[in-house]
């Protein structure tokens, strides 16, 4: 996908954008002498350890470790994919993404227009709200279910008046928009070919991504009629599965989301943020998908499935356990709310409070819920129901990827629960995990000798030294220096060495992004790029880092003349060598002796 952009263009596009406005639009910073601070949005902290460098257009965590250029940060934090990433910035620097590239992705300009669309269909629903002369029932409506007029504003509530061409009347005419009105689902197309509304005489709930842009919107009748709700349709804009109403919301009345509560409804994330609870989305009467929890673990360690009392809030519940279970990690946790028969998230809060509902004891550990659900209907007193309990259960814990110490917790009460030892259960696990292991993460380093290993790290801290400073590529013995040196992994050095030749204005977010495609290099660079913690708030002189960098040069090519050396040791006596072997050995001696290491 990266190809399909010219890495010059993306190269010109970071050269023209400035890290620091673009995180601090999302996290304000605070300067502190070279540096930019602020709390880390990726992790949670009291203290700031998020660092972003306006010399090197670069930000990085000395917490959580995460770090990258400004087309990184828009896709961690946005959590939007490359090319959209791509787009947002291109958007902001006034550049046009050359045509070959945008025929690949989707064609900017007109996604432009549908979400310009959308937020007209928006804006004109709230006015309806205001001025419709039949606006009363839907303001009464509001009245009666106790939303007060600065949350209703808040959340955009609107209203989408009687008739089948209200929307359609009033933006469909302008530049031909109806073609587009359909695609982002706001009208509908008949049989006949033609178009009217899809939402009429309902209230309406816009939905927002994460950066804000609306791409859908919610109807709700204003008595009993059915269907309750009516929804956008899955659209270019809109896709249920990966977005969560009221997260914008959320994220914009909260610093530190600490955790978030997962609801059914807009009526429930609605109330509860008007008593004071703001850390509430909803998955829209959908499960929690793997794409929601991720997206949450982003933002906090803590998520709390609430569903209603209910049969369908207990099946929503047990998908949300199942598509948990892969992401835990032993600081990520899951808890689940179970609420009494008959009540929501909404009635329950206007019912008994603020307090009530923040009532830890009605929150239950994933564990607890697991084995409660997972012992349901098993007679725990007999060995059949013990073995069965121990099959059930860790055919779940075998989806749990990595919180080894959660395991480890779950699998001590199971062992408690069905009087099987632990080592017996643990074995078992095992062969789960087998069935599992299609998903198993790779394994992280392999085994390297203690010699690979000393080279390795010079090796490391020549490139370390080099993302300090890539103008050292620029050096003009340089070449000849790298193709003396022989040792695991040098190509890679020749390799970024090569790029900044050819751009010899990149910064250390111009390499990162040249390795966007390599996903285990870049991250790798990532974690080599200069931090204070090394090098402290101490400005290195450009002589100081240039003579270091040579330094690892020249120690590199040491242990390449070394090993060849070795490797003349091995053949024999030196009087049994040809004579152009004898000159080739001369030649080592005697660089090894100009290098004087
Ligand atoms: P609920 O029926 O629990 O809605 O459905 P609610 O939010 O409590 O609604 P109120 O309190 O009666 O106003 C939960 C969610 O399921 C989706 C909606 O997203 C709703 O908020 N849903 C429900 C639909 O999409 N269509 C429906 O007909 C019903
Ligand atoms: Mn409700």
């Amino acid at each position: 996908m990266a190809g399909k952009i010219p890495q010059q263009f993306i190269d010109e596009l970071l050269a023209r954008t400035d890290i620091v406005d673009i995180i601090d639009a999302y996290v304000p910073l605070k300067k502190v002498g070279r540096n930019h601070h602020a709390r880390c949005p990726f992790h949670d902290e009291k203290t700031p350890s998020f660092t972003v460098n306006q010399q090197d257009q670069f930000y990085h965590c000395f917490g959580c470790g995460m770090g990258g250029n400004a087309i990184s940060f828009l896709m961690e934090y946005l959590r939007l994919d490359f090319v959209a990433a791509i787009e947002d910035l291109a958007a902001r620097a006034g550049m046009d993404i050359p045509h070959e590239a945008v025929q690949t992705s989707q064609p900017n300009k007109q996604f432009t227009k549908l979400y310009e669309l959308m937020e007209m269909t928006v804006a004109f629903y709230a006015r309806q709200l205001k001025k419709h002369p039949q606006a009363d029932n839907a303001i009464n409506y509001l009245k009666k279910r106790g939303i007060s007029g600065q949350i209703a504003a808040e959340f955009e509530i609107g209203f989408a008046p009687p008739g089948w061409d209200n929307l359609m009347s009033a933006l469909g005419k302008v530049d031909n928009s109806t073609k587009q009105l359909l695609t982002i689902g706001t009208v509908i197309e008949n049989d006949r070919g033609g178009y009217y509304d899809r939402f009429r005489n309902r209230l309406t709930f816009p939905i927002r991504d994460q950066r804000g842009r609306a791409i859908g919107l919610g109807g709700r009748v204003l008595g009993d009629d059915e269907p309750k709700y009516l929804n956008s349709p899955e659209t270019p804009l809109f896709h249920k599965g990966r977005e969560l109403y009221g997260l914008f919301q959320a994220r914009k009345a909260l610093r530190n989301i600490e955790s978030l509560f997962v609801v059914e409804g807009y009526m429930d994330v609605i109330a509860l943020a008007q008593f004071g609870i703001r850390n509430a989305v909803a998955s829209l009467g959908t499960a929690a998908t793997t794409a929601h929890i991720e997206k949450m673990f982003r933002l906090t360690n803590k998520i709390v499935f609430c569903f209603d009392g209910d049969v369908a809030g207990e099946k929503a519940a047990w998908r949300g356990l199942e598509n948990a279970l892969p992401l835990l990690r032993d600081d990520k946790q899951v808890y689940f709310m179970c609420l009494p028969e008959g009540e929501d998230p909404d009635t329950f809060v206007r019912d008994k409070g603020k307090d009530a509902f923040l009532d830890p004891a009605l929150q239950t550990p994933l564990s607890e819920f697991l084995f409660n659900s997972v012992s349901h209907g098993i007679d725990l007193s007999s060995p059949e129901g013990q073995a069965s309990m121990a099959t059930k259960t860790l055919s779940f814990i075998s989806k749990i990827l990595s919180a080894p110490a959660l395991t480890a917790i779950l699998l001590g009460k199971l062992s408690g629960i069905t009087n099987i030892p632990v080592d017996e259960l643990m074995s078992q696990l095992d062969a789960h995990k087998k069935i599992e292991s299609a998903n198993k993460p790779l394994r992280k380093s392999e085994h390297v000798n203690q010699k690979n290993h000393k080279q390795h790290s010079i090796l490391t801290e020549s490139i370390r030294l080099i993302l300090r400073k890539p103008a050292l590529a620029l050096d003009d013995s340089l070449n000849e220096k790298l193709s003396e040196i022989e040792v695991a992994g040098i190509e890679f050095l020749i390799d970024i060495v090569k790029y900044i030749q050819s751009n010899p204005n990149t910064t250390i977010a111009g390499i990162t992004e040249y390795y966007r495609d390599k996903e285990k290099i870049r991250k790798r660079l990532v974690e080599l790029v200069p931090s204070e913690s090394l090098y402290g708030e101490v400005e290195f002189s450009d002589a100081a880092i240039r003579d270091s960098f040579l330094y690892t040069l020249k120690k590199l090519r040491a242990i390449t003349i070394h090993a060849k050396l070795r490797e003349f040791g091995k053949i024999g006596t030196i009087k049994e060598l040809t004579e152009e072997k004898k000159k080739e050995w001369r030649l080592l001696l005697e660089a090894e002796k100009k290098l004087k290491i």
